[in-house]
Protein backbone atom coordinates (compact mmCIF):
# COMPACT_ATOMS: atom_id res chain seq x y z
CA UNK A 1 0.00 0.00 0.00
CA UNK A 2 1.36 3.30 -1.22
CA UNK A 3 0.22 6.24 1.91
CA UNK A 4 2.45 8.54 0.17
CA UNK A 5 -0.16 12.00 -1.60
CA UNK A 6 -0.57 12.07 -5.01
CA UNK A 7 1.96 14.20 -7.37
CA UNK A 8 1.43 17.63 -7.30
CA UNK A 9 -0.03 18.36 -10.36
CA UNK A 10 1.93 21.71 -10.40
CA UNK A 11 5.12 20.98 -12.60
CA UNK A 12 8.80 21.41 -11.19
CA UNK A 13 10.33 24.72 -12.88
CA UNK A 14 13.86 23.25 -13.21
CA UNK A 15 15.69 19.37 -13.35
CA UNK A 16 15.36 17.39 -10.56
CA UNK A 17 18.95 16.92 -10.57
CA UNK A 18 19.42 20.87 -10.31
CA UNK A 19 17.40 20.81 -7.49
CA UNK A 20 19.17 18.16 -5.47
CA UNK A 21 22.54 19.55 -6.56
CA UNK A 22 21.69 22.70 -4.88
CA UNK A 23 19.94 20.59 -1.97
CA UNK A 24 22.90 19.20 -1.19
CA UNK A 25 25.99 22.20 -1.43
CA UNK A 26 23.14 24.82 0.72
CA UNK A 27 22.43 21.43 3.07
CA UNK A 28 26.65 21.10 3.65
CA UNK A 29 26.79 24.91 4.52
CA UNK A 30 23.91 24.99 6.69
CA UNK A 31 25.09 21.84 8.68
CA UNK A 32 28.30 23.32 8.87
CA UNK A 33 26.98 26.66 10.36
CA UNK A 34 24.74 23.80 12.82
CA UNK A 35 28.18 22.27 14.15
CA UNK A 36 30.28 25.80 14.56
CA UNK A 37 26.92 26.66 17.07
CA UNK A 38 26.65 23.52 18.94
CA UNK A 39 30.38 22.69 19.08
CA UNK A 40 32.05 26.22 19.33
CA UNK A 41 28.88 26.93 22.53
CA UNK A 42 29.79 23.53 24.41
CA UNK A 43 33.75 24.39 23.85
CA UNK A 44 33.37 27.96 24.99
CA UNK A 45 31.02 26.86 28.19
CA UNK A 46 33.81 24.47 29.05
CA UNK A 47 36.32 27.15 28.77
CA UNK A 48 34.85 29.44 30.41
CA UNK A 49 33.68 27.46 32.97
CA UNK A 50 37.24 26.16 34.02
CA UNK A 51 39.20 29.35 33.30
CA UNK A 52 36.48 31.24 35.84
CA UNK A 53 36.76 28.62 38.53
CA UNK A 54 40.38 28.76 38.73
CA UNK A 55 41.64 31.94 38.63
CA UNK A 56 44.77 31.01 40.62
CA UNK A 57 45.76 29.29 37.64
CA UNK A 58 48.14 30.68 35.63
CA UNK A 59 46.62 29.20 32.36
CA UNK A 60 43.13 31.12 33.55
CA UNK A 61 43.36 34.18 31.30
CA UNK A 62 43.96 31.73 28.50
CA UNK A 63 40.80 29.93 28.41
CA UNK A 64 38.91 33.07 29.17
CA UNK A 65 40.41 34.55 26.28
CA UNK A 66 39.84 31.86 24.11
CA UNK A 67 35.99 31.03 25.70
CA UNK A 68 35.46 35.16 24.60
CA UNK A 69 36.99 34.29 21.20
CA UNK A 70 34.76 31.57 20.44
CA UNK A 71 31.84 33.13 22.38
CA UNK A 72 32.10 36.27 20.55
CA UNK A 73 31.46 34.70 16.96
CA UNK A 74 28.67 32.65 17.99
CA UNK A 75 25.53 35.34 17.59
CA UNK A 76 27.27 35.63 13.47
CA UNK A 77 27.32 32.08 13.44
CA UNK A 78 23.76 31.89 14.33
CA UNK A 79 22.73 34.15 11.61
CA UNK A 80 24.43 31.64 8.89
CA UNK A 81 22.38 28.83 10.80
CA UNK A 82 19.21 30.66 9.94
CA UNK A 83 20.03 32.01 6.36
CA UNK A 84 21.86 29.07 5.54
CA UNK A 85 19.11 27.11 6.72
CA UNK A 86 16.37 28.38 4.47
CA UNK A 87 17.93 27.77 0.45
CA UNK A 88 17.98 23.46 1.93
CA UNK A 89 14.28 23.84 3.17
CA UNK A 90 12.97 25.16 0.36
CA UNK A 91 14.68 23.43 -1.99
CA UNK A 92 13.74 20.01 0.55
CA UNK A 93 10.19 21.01 0.28
CA UNK A 94 9.78 20.96 -3.95
CA UNK A 95 11.44 17.85 -3.38
CA UNK A 96 9.71 15.91 -0.59
CA UNK A 97 6.96 17.96 -0.20
CA UNK A 98 4.21 15.16 -0.01
CA UNK A 99 6.45 13.45 2.55
CA UNK A 100 8.00 16.58 4.47
CA UNK A 101 4.79 18.45 4.57
CA UNK A 102 3.07 15.80 6.13
CA UNK A 103 5.30 14.88 9.18
CA UNK A 104 5.71 18.59 10.14
CA UNK A 105 2.08 19.30 10.08
CA UNK A 106 1.81 15.64 12.25
CA UNK A 107 4.37 17.30 14.87
CA UNK A 108 3.32 20.84 14.47
CA UNK A 109 3.07 21.72 17.73
CA UNK A 110 7.07 21.33 17.78
CA UNK A 111 7.75 22.07 14.39
CA UNK A 112 6.27 25.83 15.22
CA UNK A 113 7.81 25.71 18.63
CA UNK A 114 11.08 26.24 16.80
CA UNK A 115 10.74 29.85 15.83
CA UNK A 116 10.48 30.89 19.51
CA UNK A 117 12.91 28.28 20.60
CA UNK A 118 15.42 29.89 18.03
CA UNK A 119 14.81 33.25 19.28
CA UNK A 120 15.08 32.64 22.79
CA UNK A 121 18.57 30.96 21.60
CA UNK A 122 20.04 34.07 19.96
CA UNK A 123 19.08 35.64 23.27
CA UNK A 124 20.97 33.80 25.34
CA UNK A 125 24.02 33.58 22.93
CA UNK A 126 23.83 37.60 23.32
CA UNK A 127 23.92 37.44 26.71
CA UNK A 128 26.58 34.75 27.44
CA UNK A 129 28.53 36.56 24.73
CA UNK A 130 28.71 39.85 26.68
CA UNK A 131 29.31 38.07 29.60
CA UNK A 132 32.31 36.15 28.69
CA UNK A 133 33.61 39.54 27.45
CA UNK A 134 33.94 40.24 31.13
CA UNK A 135 36.02 37.17 32.24
CA UNK A 136 32.92 35.80 34.32
CA UNK A 137 31.23 33.11 35.18
CA UNK A 138 28.64 33.17 32.50
CA UNK A 139 28.69 29.18 31.28
CA UNK A 140 25.16 28.57 32.84
CA UNK A 141 24.00 31.24 30.17
CA UNK A 142 25.86 29.32 27.42
CA UNK A 143 24.50 25.97 28.92
CA UNK A 144 20.83 27.10 28.64
CA UNK A 145 21.39 28.19 25.10
CA UNK A 146 23.32 24.80 24.25
CA UNK A 147 20.26 22.80 25.74
CA UNK A 148 17.62 24.98 23.57
CA UNK A 149 19.97 24.71 20.74
CA UNK A 150 20.16 20.91 21.37
CA UNK A 151 16.34 20.74 21.47
CA UNK A 152 16.18 22.85 18.28
CA UNK A 153 18.46 19.65 16.50
CA UNK A 154 15.88 16.84 18.15
CA UNK A 155 13.27 18.66 16.48
CA UNK A 156 14.58 18.70 13.10
CA UNK A 157 15.72 15.13 13.48
CA UNK A 158 12.44 14.02 14.61
CA UNK A 159 10.36 15.35 11.43
CA UNK A 160 13.39 14.53 9.17
CA UNK A 161 13.03 10.58 10.61
CA UNK A 162 9.57 11.21 10.57
CA UNK A 163 9.04 11.90 7.13
CA UNK A 164 10.63 8.52 6.26
CA UNK A 165 7.42 5.94 8.01
CA UNK A 166 4.37 7.08 6.03
CA UNK A 167 3.27 4.10 8.00
CA UNK A 168 2.83 5.33 11.13
CA UNK A 169 1.26 8.61 9.64
CA UNK A 170 -2.57 7.72 9.75
CA UNK A 171 -2.42 5.88 12.95
CA UNK A 172 -0.70 9.79 14.74
CA UNK A 173 -2.96 11.55 12.90
CA UNK A 174 -5.98 9.63 14.36
CA UNK A 175 -5.22 10.05 18.06
CA UNK A 176 -4.54 13.36 17.57
CA UNK A 177 -5.05 16.12 14.45
CA UNK A 178 -3.64 19.05 16.84
CA UNK A 179 0.10 18.11 16.16
CA UNK A 180 1.02 17.53 19.75
CA UNK A 181 1.86 14.32 19.89
CA UNK A 182 5.83 12.83 19.03
CA UNK A 183 5.93 10.30 17.25
CA UNK A 184 6.12 6.23 17.98
CA UNK A 185 9.57 5.08 18.70
CA UNK A 186 12.35 5.11 16.14
CA UNK A 187 15.28 3.29 16.06
CA UNK A 188 16.91 5.43 13.70
CA UNK A 189 16.43 8.85 15.76
CA UNK A 190 18.66 9.21 18.60
CA UNK A 191 22.19 7.72 16.96
CA UNK A 192 21.20 10.58 13.82
CA UNK A 193 20.72 12.92 16.29
CA UNK A 194 23.98 12.24 18.48
CA UNK A 195 25.89 12.40 14.67
CA UNK A 196 25.03 16.05 14.48
CA UNK A 197 25.65 16.85 18.21
CA UNK A 198 28.98 14.95 18.16
CA UNK A 199 29.97 16.49 14.90
CA UNK A 200 29.77 20.13 16.32
CA UNK A 201 32.89 19.26 18.45
CA UNK A 202 35.42 18.16 15.83
CA UNK A 203 33.87 20.80 13.57
CA UNK A 204 34.83 23.00 16.55
CA UNK A 205 38.58 22.03 16.98
CA UNK A 206 39.25 23.02 13.82
CA UNK A 207 37.13 26.13 13.87
CA UNK A 208 40.15 26.78 16.74
CA UNK A 209 42.88 26.13 14.27
CA UNK A 210 41.34 28.67 11.84
CA UNK A 211 41.42 31.19 14.62
CA UNK A 212 44.98 30.28 15.89
CA UNK A 213 45.70 31.56 12.16
CA UNK A 214 44.24 35.23 12.98
CA UNK A 215 46.23 37.97 13.85
CA UNK A 216 44.02 39.33 16.54
CA UNK A 217 45.28 37.00 19.17
CA UNK A 218 48.15 37.37 21.48
CA UNK A 219 50.93 34.52 21.06
CA UNK A 220 49.61 31.93 23.83
CA UNK A 221 46.10 32.43 23.00
CA UNK A 222 46.81 31.48 19.48
CA UNK A 223 49.07 28.35 20.69
CA UNK A 224 46.50 27.31 23.37
CA UNK A 225 43.37 27.63 20.45
CA UNK A 226 45.98 25.44 18.28
CA UNK A 227 46.90 22.83 20.27
CA UNK A 228 43.12 22.04 21.68
CA UNK A 229 41.72 22.74 18.71
CA UNK A 230 43.61 19.76 17.28
CA UNK A 231 43.37 17.95 19.93
CA UNK A 232 39.87 18.22 20.19
CA UNK A 233 39.32 17.27 16.28
CA UNK A 234 40.98 14.50 16.08
CA UNK A 235 39.58 12.78 19.60
CA UNK A 236 36.14 13.76 19.16
CA UNK A 237 36.76 12.26 15.16
CA UNK A 238 37.02 9.19 16.98
CA UNK A 239 33.62 9.26 18.71
CA UNK A 240 31.49 10.51 16.10
CA UNK A 241 32.74 7.53 14.00
CA UNK A 242 31.34 5.43 16.47
CA UNK A 243 28.21 7.28 16.19
CA UNK A 244 28.34 7.14 12.20
CA UNK A 245 28.57 3.47 12.56
CA UNK A 246 25.79 3.07 14.53
CA UNK A 247 23.40 5.83 11.89
CA UNK A 248 24.22 3.07 9.87
CA UNK A 249 23.54 0.13 11.45
CA UNK A 250 20.02 1.50 12.35
CA UNK A 251 18.56 1.43 9.33
CA UNK A 252 16.49 -1.31 7.93
CA UNK A 253 18.46 -4.17 5.71
CA UNK A 254 16.82 -2.80 2.59
CA UNK A 255 18.65 0.74 2.71
CA UNK A 256 22.05 -1.00 3.99
CA UNK A 257 22.43 -2.87 0.74
CA UNK A 258 21.26 -0.60 -1.70
CA UNK A 259 23.51 2.07 -0.29
CA UNK A 260 26.99 -0.34 -0.95
CA UNK A 261 25.15 -1.62 -4.04
CA UNK A 262 24.45 2.57 -5.14
CA UNK A 263 27.19 3.72 -7.19
CA UNK A 264 26.89 7.64 -6.39
CA UNK A 265 26.10 7.08 -2.25
CA UNK A 266 29.02 3.95 -2.61
CA UNK A 267 31.52 6.58 -3.37
CA UNK A 268 30.40 9.26 -1.32
CA UNK A 269 30.60 6.89 1.94
CA UNK A 270 34.16 6.25 0.77
CA UNK A 271 34.39 9.89 0.65
CA UNK A 272 33.50 10.60 3.89
CA UNK A 273 35.28 7.77 5.58
CA UNK A 274 38.92 9.33 3.44
CA UNK A 275 38.05 12.84 4.93
CA UNK A 276 37.61 11.66 7.74
CA UNK A 277 40.59 10.14 8.21
CA UNK A 278 42.38 13.24 6.83
CA UNK A 279 40.48 15.46 9.71
CA UNK A 280 41.88 12.78 12.06
CA UNK A 281 45.63 12.98 10.95
CA UNK A 282 45.32 16.98 10.82
CA UNK A 283 43.86 17.51 14.05
CA UNK A 284 46.83 14.83 15.50
CA UNK A 285 49.41 16.99 13.39
CA UNK A 286 48.24 20.50 14.91
CA UNK A 287 47.92 18.82 18.54
CA UNK A 288 51.76 18.57 18.23
CA UNK A 289 52.79 21.47 15.75
CA UNK A 290 50.47 23.68 17.45
CA UNK A 291 50.30 25.77 14.08
CA UNK A 292 49.12 29.41 14.61
CA UNK A 293 48.90 30.28 10.05
CA UNK A 294 46.53 31.29 7.73
CA UNK A 295 47.44 28.15 5.15
CA UNK A 296 46.49 25.65 8.66
CA UNK A 297 42.95 27.82 9.14
CA UNK A 298 42.45 27.14 5.03
CA UNK A 299 43.18 23.63 5.02
CA UNK A 300 41.05 23.27 8.13
CA UNK A 301 38.15 24.95 6.22
CA UNK A 302 38.58 23.05 3.15
CA UNK A 303 38.12 19.74 5.42
CA UNK A 304 35.66 20.67 6.97
CA UNK A 305 33.25 21.25 3.74
CA UNK A 306 34.60 18.43 1.82
CA UNK A 307 33.81 15.65 5.32
CA UNK A 308 30.37 17.77 5.11
CA UNK A 309 29.45 17.20 1.40
CA UNK A 310 30.27 13.48 1.58
CA UNK A 311 28.19 13.29 4.36
CA UNK A 312 25.30 15.00 3.17
CA UNK A 313 25.35 13.37 0.10
CA UNK A 314 25.35 9.95 2.04
CA UNK A 315 22.49 11.09 3.77
CA UNK A 316 20.62 12.00 1.28
CA UNK A 317 21.00 8.13 -0.12
CA UNK A 318 20.10 7.03 3.25
CA UNK A 319 16.12 9.29 2.67
CA UNK A 320 16.22 8.72 -1.34
CA UNK A 321 16.49 4.68 -0.73
CA UNK A 322 14.26 4.28 2.04
CA UNK A 323 11.47 6.65 0.61
CA UNK A 324 12.21 4.30 -2.63
CA UNK A 325 11.71 1.16 -0.65
CA UNK A 326 8.41 2.93 0.46
CA UNK A 327 6.82 3.47 -2.84
CA UNK A 328 7.83 7.14 -2.74
CA UNK A 329 8.67 7.55 -5.86
CA UNK A 330 6.55 5.58 -8.41
CA UNK A 331 4.65 7.97 -9.14
CA UNK A 332 7.08 10.07 -11.27
CA UNK A 333 7.34 13.88 -10.70
CA UNK A 334 6.53 15.95 -13.46
CA UNK A 335 9.24 18.45 -14.80
CA UNK A 336 8.28 21.56 -16.98
CA UNK A 337 12.06 23.54 -16.81
CA UNK A 338 11.14 27.33 -17.11
CA UNK A 339 15.12 27.98 -18.98
CA UNK A 340 14.93 31.65 -18.62
CA UNK A 341 14.08 31.76 -15.02
CA UNK A 342 16.87 29.01 -14.20
CA UNK A 343 19.68 30.69 -16.08
CA UNK A 344 18.67 34.00 -13.96
CA UNK A 345 18.75 32.17 -10.85
CA UNK A 346 22.21 30.99 -11.60
CA UNK A 347 23.16 34.11 -12.71
CA UNK A 348 21.56 35.95 -9.97
CA UNK A 349 23.34 33.14 -7.54
CA UNK A 350 26.97 33.00 -8.76
CA UNK A 351 26.46 37.01 -8.10
CA UNK A 352 25.37 36.91 -4.48
CA UNK A 353 28.50 34.66 -4.34
CA UNK A 354 30.61 36.60 -5.76
CA UNK A 355 29.52 40.15 -3.91
CA UNK A 356 29.96 37.40 -0.70
CA UNK A 357 33.76 36.70 -1.58
CA UNK A 358 34.26 40.38 -2.09
CA UNK A 359 32.68 41.25 1.57
CA UNK A 360 34.61 38.32 3.25
CA UNK A 361 38.16 39.67 0.98
CA UNK A 362 36.75 43.28 2.80
CA UNK A 363 36.73 41.84 6.46
CA UNK A 364 39.88 40.16 5.83
CA UNK A 365 41.74 43.07 4.82
CA UNK A 366 40.21 45.63 7.96
CA UNK A 367 42.64 46.90 10.11
CA UNK A 368 43.23 44.16 13.14
CA UNK A 369 42.00 44.53 16.84
CA UNK A 370 43.22 43.08 19.47
CA UNK A 371 41.14 40.76 20.95
CA UNK A 372 41.51 40.14 25.14
CA UNK A 373 38.76 39.98 28.07
CA UNK A 374 38.74 43.10 29.90
CA UNK A 375 38.23 41.20 33.43
C1 LIG B 1 19.74 26.56 16.38
C2 LIG B 1 19.16 26.38 15.23
C3 LIG B 1 19.21 25.12 14.42
C4 LIG B 1 19.76 23.91 14.70
C5 LIG B 1 20.49 23.47 15.96
C6 LIG B 1 19.53 23.04 13.56
C7 LIG B 1 19.92 21.74 13.48
C8 LIG B 1 19.61 20.89 12.46
C9 LIG B 1 19.88 19.47 12.46
C10 LIG B 1 20.52 18.70 13.59
C11 LIG B 1 19.44 18.95 11.32
C12 LIG B 1 19.54 17.50 10.85
C13 LIG B 1 18.36 16.70 11.23
C14 LIG B 1 18.53 15.26 10.79
O1 LIG B 1 18.51 14.99 9.61
O2 LIG B 1 18.65 14.40 11.66
C15 LIG B 1 18.89 20.04 10.57
C16 LIG B 1 18.33 19.91 9.34
C17 LIG B 1 17.75 20.94 8.70
N1 LIG B 1 17.67 22.26 9.09
FE1 LIG B 1 18.43 23.06 10.74
N2 LIG B 1 18.86 23.74 12.59
C18 LIG B 1 18.64 25.01 13.08
C19 LIG B 1 17.96 26.01 12.46
C20 LIG B 1 17.42 25.90 11.22
C21 LIG B 1 16.65 26.93 10.57
C22 LIG B 1 16.33 28.29 11.19
C23 LIG B 1 16.28 26.44 9.36
C24 LIG B 1 15.46 27.07 8.27
C25 LIG B 1 15.00 28.24 8.23
C26 LIG B 1 16.80 25.11 9.26
C27 LIG B 1 16.64 24.28 8.17
C28 LIG B 1 16.97 22.95 8.15
C29 LIG B 1 16.61 22.05 7.09
C30 LIG B 1 15.85 22.42 5.85
C31 LIG B 1 17.08 20.79 7.44
C32 LIG B 1 16.96 19.45 6.74
C33 LIG B 1 17.02 19.47 5.31
C34 LIG B 1 16.89 18.15 4.71
O3 LIG B 1 17.01 17.11 5.33
O4 LIG B 1 16.67 18.17 3.53
N3 LIG B 1 17.48 24.81 10.39
N4 LIG B 1 19.02 21.22 11.28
Amino acid sequence: MNYFPAVDPIPLPAPVWLFKALHIVTLALHFISVELLLGGLLVAIWLNFYGASRRGDPAALLRLNASAAIARRLPIVMTYVINLGVPPLLFAQVLYGRALYTSSVLIGVYWLGVVFLLMACYWLLYRFAAGTETGKAVWWKGLLAYLIAGAIARIYSTNMTLMLRPEVWQQMYSTSAYGIHLPPHDPTLLPRWLLMLTGGFWVAGLWMIWMAGRKSFDAPVKTYLAANGGRLAAMMLLVQAGIAFLVVKAQPEVVRSELSGNTLYKFAGLAWIVFAVLVFLFGAWAAIKKPASRAAGWASAGLVLLTMLAMVTYRDGIRDLTLASKGFFDEPTRVVTNWPVVILFLVLFVAGMGALAWLISVMMRAKTVSEKVTG
